[in-house]
């Protein structure tokens, strides 16, 4: 399973649920939450900390497709993962800025069927694609976090992913590729309970101070934080590959805003016929996708 991430907090969680539950083939990063130096940066880091530094990180798109890169300090920081002091050295010299030939190299080695999850702008998904339309047949399943059918969470009408990209997201979108997307409609359901700091402490592990740490900063800064806890966007992704009966799905054909600037990234479903490889997550089970998440974690706690 291939990952292609701007880490990010909730991606940082995200790679650790897809590290215990999948095999991850590589790590391509994007612009996005940060530039693309500190996502990549960032991706590295996590990896090192769990030891698992044999599987490499492929600098992708500094930019989206056609417009300046919107970034999300707010919620990120200034090092996109604030919060937490990362003690392992940085290995940004590892870091190979080749996401495309990467893709392309293992694409074409691979004997599987390409299984791939998005967690943040659509610019590398899009770049690769539009360029090599042959592997498109090859996708078994595409997982897209981005999007939302009735909110926003950068604008009232738009998700961060696909409002920083909307010319990659709308053109991903357009593809008759398997995709599923998870969007706002679904991670605002499912919210992380402060209590969970606790948990993540008790983890008694380098891990969990970090996920501690990282999300000590992410309950004071994530826009739609609520008492009840803060969502974890991308975390549901990974979820939705491993375990899609936990959501329901809804098939849409959809399309998302490039030109109307006031709605740019709005992501909308067309009317007609509804695309039958385009399903959209419409409702979710917190109370499994959550005990799923943390035997996750305990399960990659042990196997470190
Ligand atoms: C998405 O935007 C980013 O800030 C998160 O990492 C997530 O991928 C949520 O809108
Ligand atoms: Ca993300």
């Amino acid at each position: 399973m291939y990952l292609d991430m701007d880490p990010g907090h909730d991606d940082a969680l995200a790679l650790l649920v897809a590290l215990a539950s999948l095999k991850v083939k590589g790590v391509t990063t994007v612009a996005g939450n940060q530039t693309v130096d500190k996502t990549s940066r960032n991706a590295r880091r996590v990896l090192d900390l769990v030891h698992c530094e044999n599987i490499t990180v492929h600098q992708g798109a500094a930019k989206p497709l056609f417009r300046s890169l919107v970034t999300a300090p707010h919620v990120h920081g200034s090092s996109g993962l604030d919060g937490y002091h990362f003690r392992v050295p940085a290995r940004e010299k590892d870091i190979p800025a080749d996401a495309q030939q990467w893709l392309e190299r293992e694409f074409s080695q691979d004997p599987d069927d390409i299984c791939w999850i998005a967690t943040g702008p659509l610019t590398n998904v899009a770049a690769f694609l539009i360029g090599r339309g042959e592997y498109i047949a090859r996708i078994k399943q595409l997982i897209v976090m981005g999007g939302a059918l009735n909110q926003g969470n950068i604008t009232p009408y738009a998700e961060f992913n696909y409002y920083v990209d909307p010319d990659a997201a709308h053109w991903v979108m357009m593809q008759d590729i398997p995709i599923k997307v998870v969007g706002l409609d679904v991670t605002h359901q499912a919210l992380l309970e402060p209590n969970a700091l606790a948990r993540f402490s008790a983890l008694e592990s380098e891990m969990g101070r970090m996920l501690h740490d990282l999300f000590a900063f992410y309950f004071k800064h994530e826009p739609n934080r609520r008492p009840q806890g803060v969502p974890v966007h991308d975390v549901l992704a990974v979820g939705a590959m491993v375990h899609p009966e936990f959501f329901s799905w809804q098939q849409a054909h959809l399309m998302v805003e490039r030109c109307h600037e006031r709605y740019r990234g709005q992501m909308t479903v067309m009317p007609g016929t509804a695309n039958p490889s385009t399903e959209v997550a419409v409702d979710v089970d917190t109370v499994r996708f959550f005990d799923w998440m943390w035997s996750m974690l305990a399960l990659l706690q042990r196997k470190e």
